[in-house]
């Protein structure tokens, strides 16, 4: 987000994880029947290591990076590096940083590359990361590759460890075919503590919901989590990972990704006497379509005669739209509610109309092409200015129509 994003600060630490702090008894080893659940301290301020790695242990299993855990988690790795977690530290986040110095950029990378490990130590730090990234290969290796200089950790955004490693241990779901919770045994890194709080909408929060004290018009600019919790997903136990790591498998789809946006809604044309009538409803979607402020979709009607040329034209827009004005104000919210059924309809067709054409865009990164913009008019130097020009032409890239249809009236 802008600028002014870093306010929420201070989101990090409210975070709610509460149900593992009932029954966590952390220096008494608990029962294996027992869900240890995750701590508190799980997302306030995640550091994986503290200390030296245990002295048995390879440089494999002491190693944060994502493609060391690919080397024995290939399929987990293999997916994750092409979500966006893995691409979280971007050119459009970090071309802000030298903007803003290297203290308010670590406030960014709470969610972006959330773990102490990751941190700046100085400004300089930052700009040499920045010069790195620039030079850096896009993507990952294949597994088994670990060069520090050419791929810091801190560029793997959103790693494996944020999410699993504390303190060098391993936490998970419950294990796989056994469905074990607590301490469970392996043969590498020293086994792991599994927990049901994997499995659970409240794992996301630390990132995808902000607290209510921040909200704009009754509602925070991430209101994920509350969301779903107001839909029916939530009373029939369909969980973010339901959805977004189906069979627990870590692409994290989301808007990005046009398969998952079509088979969240359901798009329907029908005629009704004089009027053209396309619906949308949203049938498999956990929360707001969209949840974020930050993508637009834009549905349009045209009216076409026998050679094509278009008539008249109708349009709408999905969007919750924000601005800054000394704070953050709402301008309208159009987002379809889980299960929301809306009907776009077009009707007094000029004389020799012939077709109607229905169209749905999807522009996910639209206000920050806006963000972007303002910055490039406000003369970005460096490596700034390059890092801010390739985010346009992938926030650019990432347009897409979902659907797109001609009919005879
Ligand atoms: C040398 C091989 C190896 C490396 C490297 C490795 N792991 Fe593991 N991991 C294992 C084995 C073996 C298990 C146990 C699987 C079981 O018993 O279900 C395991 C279990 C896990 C589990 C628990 C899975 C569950 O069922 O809940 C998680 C989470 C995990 N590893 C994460 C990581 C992360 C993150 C990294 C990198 C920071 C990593 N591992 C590196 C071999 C490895
Ligand atoms: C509370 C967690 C959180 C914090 C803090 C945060 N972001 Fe984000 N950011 C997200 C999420 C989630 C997305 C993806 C959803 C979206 O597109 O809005 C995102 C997306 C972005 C994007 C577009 C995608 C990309 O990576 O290019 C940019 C740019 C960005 N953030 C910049 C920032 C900047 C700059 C800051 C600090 C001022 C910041 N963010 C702080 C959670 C956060
Ligand atoms: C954003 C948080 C997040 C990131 C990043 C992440 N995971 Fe996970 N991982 C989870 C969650 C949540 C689950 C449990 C999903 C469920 O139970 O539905 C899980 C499950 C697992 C499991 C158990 C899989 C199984 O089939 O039993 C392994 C192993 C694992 N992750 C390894 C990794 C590795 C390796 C990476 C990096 C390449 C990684 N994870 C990145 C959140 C994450
Ligand atoms: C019933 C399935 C379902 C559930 C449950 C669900 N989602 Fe989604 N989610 C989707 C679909 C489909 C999309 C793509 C359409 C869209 O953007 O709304 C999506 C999009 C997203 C996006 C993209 C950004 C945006 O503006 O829409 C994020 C982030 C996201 N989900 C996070 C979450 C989190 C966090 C939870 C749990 C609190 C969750 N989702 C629950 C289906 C689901
Ligand atoms: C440590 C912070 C963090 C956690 C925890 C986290 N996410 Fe994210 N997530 C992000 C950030 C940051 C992005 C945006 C990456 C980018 O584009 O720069 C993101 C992006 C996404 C997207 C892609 C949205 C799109 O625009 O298409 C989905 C889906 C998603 N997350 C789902 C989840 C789910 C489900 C969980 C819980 C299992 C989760 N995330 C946990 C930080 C986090």
């Amino acid at each position: 987000m802008n600028k002014n994003y870093s306010k929420w600060n201070v989101f990090a630490a409210v975070v709610v994880l509460a149900s593992g702090a009932l029954l966590a008894c952390s220096q008494v080893e608990a029962p294996k029947t027992v869900d240890p659940g995750l701590a508190d301290s799980h997302w306030e301020a995640p550091v994986a290591t503290h200390g030296d790695a245990p002295h048995d242990w390879s440089a494999l299993e002491k190693s944060l990076k994502p493609e060391a855990c690919g080397q024995c988690h290939a399929e987990q790795f293999g997916d994750w590096k092409k979500s966006l977690h893995a691409a979280a530290y971007s050119p459009g986040l970090i071309g802000q940083f030298p903007g803003m110095g290297h203290v308010e950029g670590n406030d960014c990378l709470k969610c972006h590359a959330p773990l102490a490990e990751q941190k700046y130590v100085s400004n300089r730090d930052m700009l040499n990361s920045l010069q790195t990234k620039l030079k850096q290969p896009t993507g990952f290796p294949e597994n088994g590759e670990l060069d520090d200089r050419q791929r810091p950790l801190r560029h793997a955004g959103v790693t494996c460890a944020a999410c699993h490693v504390r303190g060098w241990q391993r936490f998970g779901p419950p294990q796989r075919d056994t469905g074990k919770v607590g301490h469970v045994a392996g043969t590498a890194h020293g086994g792991f503590t599994a927990t049901k709080d994997f499995e659970r909408s409240n794992f996301c929060a630390s990132c995808h919901q902000f607290p209510q004290e921040y909200a704009i018009n009754g509602k925070p600019l991430e209101n994920t989590v509350k969301e779903w919790q107001a839909s029916r997903f939530a009373r029939e136990d369909v969980q973010c990972q339901s959805c977004h790591m189906p069979d627990r498998k870590h692409l994290f789809r989301g808007i990005h990704d046009p398969e998952m946006t079509r088979k969240g809604l359901a798009i329907e044309f029908a005629k009704r006497g004089v009027q053209a009538v396309l619906t949308i409803t949203s049938t498999w979607i956990g929360h707001a379509f969209p949840t974020y402020v930050t993508p637009k979709v834009l549905v349009r009607a045209e009216a076409l005669n026998d050679d094509d040329t278009v008539l008249r034209k109708w349009q709408w827009e999905i969007i919750r739209e924000v601005y800054y004005d000394e704070q953050w104000r709402e301008k309208r919210d159009t987002r379809l509610l889980p299960g929301e059924r809306r009907e776009f309809v077009a009707q007094d067709f000029p004389e020799g109309s012939l077709r109607v054409r229905f169209v749905v865009e999807v522009i996910p990164d639209h206000f920050y092409k806006g963000v972007y913009a303002g910055l490039l008019s406000n003369a970005l130097e460096g490596d700034a200015e390059e890092l801010i020009r390739q985010a346009v032409k992938q926030a650019d890239a990432n347009d897409y129509t979902l659907y797109d249809e001609v009919v005879l009236l």
